[in-house]
């Protein structure tokens, strides 16, 4: 059962949160190719080191929510957001993606971009939700790692 405590918001910690978001991630996404595998994402994110990766956390301190966001100077990117199950329609995901847009735009981020996975295209209403639109573009992409 859910916590009645609300989830807080807070950077993601290695020691306490890997497990946590690797077993959520796993849940919420099921990874189909190695490159995306969680526990590589957390070290390249955290390579970074840019505090923009975020957890929510219940009131017994289990991971039930992330966000990653991403900043080149250009625009703002959005990853892996997620709540858990049980956690879902009470707002959270909306107070994580606004959380990571407010350090994007304290950086001077101007743009957020963010892409649907093929077959995910119900959480359209929760993006327009928040103020994104569906924007006409062609979206590629290429790997650089084998
Ligand atoms: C997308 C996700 C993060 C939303 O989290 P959440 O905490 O349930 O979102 P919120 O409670 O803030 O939702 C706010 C509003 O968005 C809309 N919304 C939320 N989830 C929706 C969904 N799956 N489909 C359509 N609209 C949705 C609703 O209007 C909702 O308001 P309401 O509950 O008053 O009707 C969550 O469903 C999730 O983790 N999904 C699995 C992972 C995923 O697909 N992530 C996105 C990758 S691009």
């Amino acid at each position: 059962m859910a916590s009645a405590e609300s989830p807080r918001i807070v950077e993601y910690l290695d020691a306490d949160h890997r497990e946590g978001v690797v077993s959520l991630w796993n849940a919420a996404f099921g990874y189909a190719t190695a490159h995306n595998e969680p526990g590589l994402v957390i070290d390249r994110k955290l390579a970074t080191n840019d505090d923009l990766f975020l957890v929510a956390l219940s009131g017994e301190g289990v991971v039930v929510g992330t966000v990653m966001a991403g900043y080149d100077g250009h625009r703002g990117w959005i990853y892996s957001l997620a709540v858990d199950e049980q956690f879902q329609r009470r707002g959270l995901g909306s107070e994580l993606l606004s959380n990571a847009e407010r350090r994007l735009e304290e950086r001077g981020c101007v743009k957020i971009n963010l892409q649907i996975a093929d077959g995910n295209e119900d959480v359209e209403g929760f993006y327009r939700r928040n103020g994104y639109a569906v924007e006409k573009r062609i979206s590629m992409g290429k790997r650089l790692l084998k």
